[in-house]
């Protein structure tokens, strides 16, 4: 199951069933606990106020529909901008219902994919013209890998792959490397320096760890990838739009990521393929659709890559998907994926250290690193019965994630997360977790 749609428990939010409680703790939880807690919580909540004030990107947050609830799911489906549903009915009701075939040239459906790779690019690094939006992740992946191996210089005879992978990864690479004849074997991000040899074709790496919300040495691993002559395949799915990439001036050969988490670009919003300049003609996709081919409309049988990004391409795009991420790029006018980066550390930093004042002893355990150089923007708690603590605390209004089996996962997107609901969510979690009984270790469950 892939990640967004895991748990029953993600989707079971108050929003989805318009419950009161989802309204916030405060109004919908009033316990003698609660009013306590909050009176010793008026100083950090002060602190979060005049953090708010200071911050440069607080005025963004209008940008996208939001209610009370405290959305710390961006990590998994990034809230609506509110450039979205006007542009969407306009895409159906004028470019699809009065110009119908005609948008294909006239509203620029067309040329779509690599006109939006375009918008997406200078937030990863990238210069116009290297990367090409569609299709999901996975197939982006496996256009990657199996492109990858095919650039790969002759004799080699293995994939790395990041061993703490999202799983959809793992499982693409290893079915190119059935197809291509090489093995696959798992490597610790970490260790890839040293396990790297000229028999390694290419290393396929997760940027940020989806379940520890670790962030990976992209410079390093890439450089110590190209001295062994390997090449380096990045998923971007964890850090797009989260923090800076610099996809070009790290030499990063091909890339994928998908736009439903800190893009915002909504629920199966299509992925992008990165491939660097120097490398796409030599780039022979293993799906070469039609609308990759040099001429289209010749019909031809013979197959001709067409020159640049557009060989990424596979055949006719969503446009009503690819457009609503279009208007949802819009919310990056103005903004700098630096101010992001420095706002989601100072969020993260400021949560771990409310959960670490709120929580009871020892009840739960950040696995997401303290130094800001390997955390990316998410904050994950390993917690006994993680679970049963976050279905209360969606029900108390603060939305997160968990995974199996004991990690919860608050990701804190800055372009619309505050302060204010960091400090609220770090402390109905020590609501929670003093009022819920602590599981018996071994007891099941
Ligand atoms: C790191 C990572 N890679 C790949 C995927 C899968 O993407 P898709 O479902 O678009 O193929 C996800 C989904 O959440 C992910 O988090």
């Amino acid at each position: 199951m892939s990640e967004t749609h895991e748990t029953p428990e993600a989707h079971e939010t108050p929003e989805a069933h318009g419950t009161p409680r989802a309204r916030g703790a405060s109004e919908a939880h009033e316990t003698p606990a609660t009013r306590e807690s909050q009176e010793a919580a008026q100083e950090p909540a002060a602190v979060a106020r005049e953090l708010d004030a200071a911050d440069p990107l607080a005025a963004i947050r209008d940008r996208f529909t939001l209610d009370d609830t405290v959305y710390l799911d961006g990590n998994s489906l990034g809230a609506l901008p509110r450039t979205v549903p006007a542009r969407i009915a306009d895409v159906i009701a004028r470019e699809w219902g009065e110009l119908r075939i005609r948008s294909w040239t006239e509203s620029g459906w067309w040329t779509a994919p690599e006109r939006i790779g375009d918008k997406i690019a200078p937030l990863l690094g990238a210069a116009p013209g290297r990367i090409v939006v569609g299709d999901s992740t996975s197939v982006n992946l496996f256009k990657a890998v199996v492109g990858g191996v095919r650039m790969a210089g002759k004799g080699c005879t293995e994939i790395l792959v990041d061993v703490t992978t999202f799983p959809t990864d793992g499982y693409i690479a290893r079915s190119a490397a059935r197809m291509t004849g090489l093995a696959v074997r798992p490597v610790e991000p970490a260790r890839i320096a040293d396990e790297v040899t000229e028999r390694t074709a290419l290393a396929l790496v997760n940027h940020v760890d989806y379940r520890t919300g670790r962030l990976h040495d992209l410079p390093a691993i890439t450089a110590a990838l190209h001295s062994a002559g390997a090449l380096a395949v990045w998923d971007l799915c964890h850090s797009a739009g989260a923090l800076p990439v610099g996809l070009d001036a790290h030499g990063v050969d091909l890339a994928v990521g998908c736009t439903y988490k800190y893009l915002n670009g909504g629920p199966g919003s299509p992925a992008y393929l990165y491939v660097r300049e120097s490398l796409q003609e030599r780039f022979d996709s293993p799906l070469p659709g039609w609308n990759s081919h040099a001429d289209p409309f010749g019909m031809e049988t013979a197959y001709a890559p067409a020159d640049g990004i557009v060989r990424g391409r596979v055949g006719t795009p969503d446009i009503l998907s690819l457009l609503a991420l279009d208007a949802a790029l819009d919310v990056w006018d103005g903004v700098t994926i630096e101010d992001v980066r420095a706002k989601s550390l100072a969020l993260t930093d400021f949560f771990l250290d409310r959960v670490a004042a709120y929580a009871p002893p020892g009840r739960v355990r950040p696995v997401t690193p303290q130094e800001h150089r390997r955390r990316g923007s998410q904050v994950s708690l390993e917690c006994a019965g993680a679970g049963e603590v976050m279905a209360e605390l969606i029900r108390r209004g603060v939305v997160g994630d968990f995974r199996r089996p004991d990690v919860l996962r608050f990701g804190f997107t800055p372009l619309y997360t505050s302060f204010a609901d960091a400090e609220r969510a770090a402390r109905v979690l020590g609501e929670v977790l003093r009022e819920l009984p602590e599981p018996v270790a071994g007891a099941g469950g």
